[in-house]
C-alpha cells in the first residue's frame, strides 16, 4: 500500500519528524540556553528509549517519512547510537539525520554512521577559537575533529550551520564559506530567533540575512539553487552557489523573509514528549497520556488534532516570548 501523504489544511505536506531526546546540553550557547538553565534537573528525559521508537513508529505509518534526532546535544543521551539504529530499520523511514554541536562527534560519528544515520547537521558559529569559545564555551578544535570524523565516516551529507550575531561573529562568515567549500560541506547561515531570554536576543545583536549576503557579494558570485533543492532537503532554507569558491550557501532567514513559514514540512517531538506544530508557537500537545495510558490509535489521534492546528505562520516578529528556551524543544 503506498504511503500516505500527510498534509496540514493548508495544504503544506508535512512529512520531516524532529526527535528532540535531551534538553541536557554539553555547551551553552548564547542563543539558546538561558544562562543558568538546569531545566533537566527537575525533569529528567522523560520520552525512554522504546517511546521514542513507538514514537517514530507511528509517525512513519502516518506518513512521516524524514526523521532528525536533536537535542539539547543529543550525543550526550546514553544509547543515542542505538535509537538511531532503531529508527533506521522502522519502515517507511527513507532519511534519518542528527543536530549536533560536535563536540562529542568524533568518537560516535563512525558507529551512528554505521547505525544507520544519514546525515549530519553540525553548529558552527566560528572558527575562532575565541569567538566561538564566547558565542558557546566550547572548544572548536573538538568540533573541528568531530566534523573531520564525520567526513572519514561517510556521511552523504555533512551540513554547518552558523546563528549570525551582530558584533559577535560577522567577521567569521567568509572564513566558514571557506572552511566549508574545501570539505564540499554546505554552509547554513540562520537569523537568529528570539528562543531563549529576551535580553540576549534584542535588535542590537540581530544580523540579517541581506546582509550576509552582501559579504558574500564582495567576495563572489551567486546564484541560486533550484534543481538541487531535494537533495539538499526541502524546508525553510534557500541555497546559493558561489561562482568561484565552489561553495553552496543556505540562507535561513527567519525572522526578514516574508513567506518562510510557506516552506515548512515539519513537526517537533521534545524530549518529555510535547508534540509541537511549530518552533515559533507556543502550542503544544502532550503525547505522554496517550503513549502510557493509551493505544496507538490514541497516540496517532495526538499527531492527527497537532497537525489540524498547525500554524500558517511563527509568531517570532510579534511579542513572541518563549515557554521553553531552544534547548528544550529542538534546534
Ligand atoms: N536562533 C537561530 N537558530 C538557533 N539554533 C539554536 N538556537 C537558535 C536561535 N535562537 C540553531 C543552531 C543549532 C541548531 C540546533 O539550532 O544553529 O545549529
Ligand atoms: Fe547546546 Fe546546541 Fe543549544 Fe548550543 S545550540 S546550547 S550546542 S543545544
Amino acid at each position: 500500500m503506498p504511503a500516505p501523504t500527510l498534509a496540514a489544511p493548508d495544504g503544506r505536506v508535512v512529512d520531516y519528524l524532529r526527535i528532540s531526546i535531551t534538553d541536557r546540553c554539553n555547551e551553552r550557547c548564547l542563543y539558546c540556553m538561558p544562562e543558568g538553565y538546569k531545566g533537566w534537573q527537575s525533569r529528567a528525559d522523560t520520552l525512554t528509549d522504546d517511546e521514542i521508537v513507538r514514537v517514530a513508529r507511528l509517525a512513519a505509518g502516518l506518513g512521516f517519512r524524514k526523521f532528525r534526532v536533536t537535542g539539547g546535544e543529543p550525543l550526550v543521551r546514553k544509547g543515542v547510537v542505538d535509537i538511531i539504529g532503531r529508527i533506521w530499520e522502522l519502515p517507511g523511514v527513507e532519511m534519518i539525520g542528527l543536530s549536533t554541536n560536535g563536540i562529542m562527534l568524533e568518537k560516535l560519528a563512525a558507529p551512528m554512521r554505521q547505525a544507520g544515520l544519514t546525515g549530519v547537521n553540525v553548529s558552527l558559529d566560528a572558527l575562532d577559537p575565541t569567538i566561538y569559545h564566547r558565542v558557546t564555551g566550547g572548544d572548536v578544535s573538538r568540533v573541528l575533529a568531530g566534523i573531520e570524523a564525520a567526513r572519514a565516516a561517510g556521511f552523504e551529507r555533512i551540513k554547518l550551520n552558523c546563528v549570525l550575531m551582530r558584533g559577535v561573529n560577522e567577521q567569521e562568515i567568509w572564513p566558514l564559506v571557506e572552511y566549508a567549500a574545501a570539505r564540499s560541506c554546505p554552509m547554513r547561515f540562520i537569523e537568529l530567533m528570539p528562543l531563549t531570554r529576551r535580553d540576549v536576543l534584542n535588535e542590537s545583536n540581530f544580523f540579517p540575512i541581506a546582509e550576509m549576503m552582501e559579504i558574500l557579494r564582495a567576495h563572489d558570485e551567486l546564484t541560486p539553487v533550484e534543481k538541487e533543492k531535494e537533495q539538499i532537503g526541502n524546508g525553510p532554507a534557500r541555497y546559493y552557489r558561489l561562482k568561484h569558491t565552489g561553495a553552496l550557501v543556505g540562507v535561513i532567514g527567519a525572522l526578514t523573509e516574508a513567506c518562510f513559514c510557506e516552506r515548512c514540512n515539519k513537526m517537533r517531538v521534545t524530549a518529555d514528549g510535547k508534540l509541537r506544530p511549530c518552533l515559533g508557537d507556543a502550542l503544544e500537545f502532550d503525547l505522554l497520556p496517550a503513549l502510557r495510558g493509551g493505544s496507538d490509535e490514541d497516540v496517532i489521534a495526538v499527531f492527527q488534532n497537532a497537525l489540524a492546528r498547525k500554524p500558517l505562520a511563527h509568531g517570532f516578529r510579534d511579542v513572541y516570548q518563549p515557554a521553553r528556551p531552544m534547548t528544550a524543544i529542538g534546534g
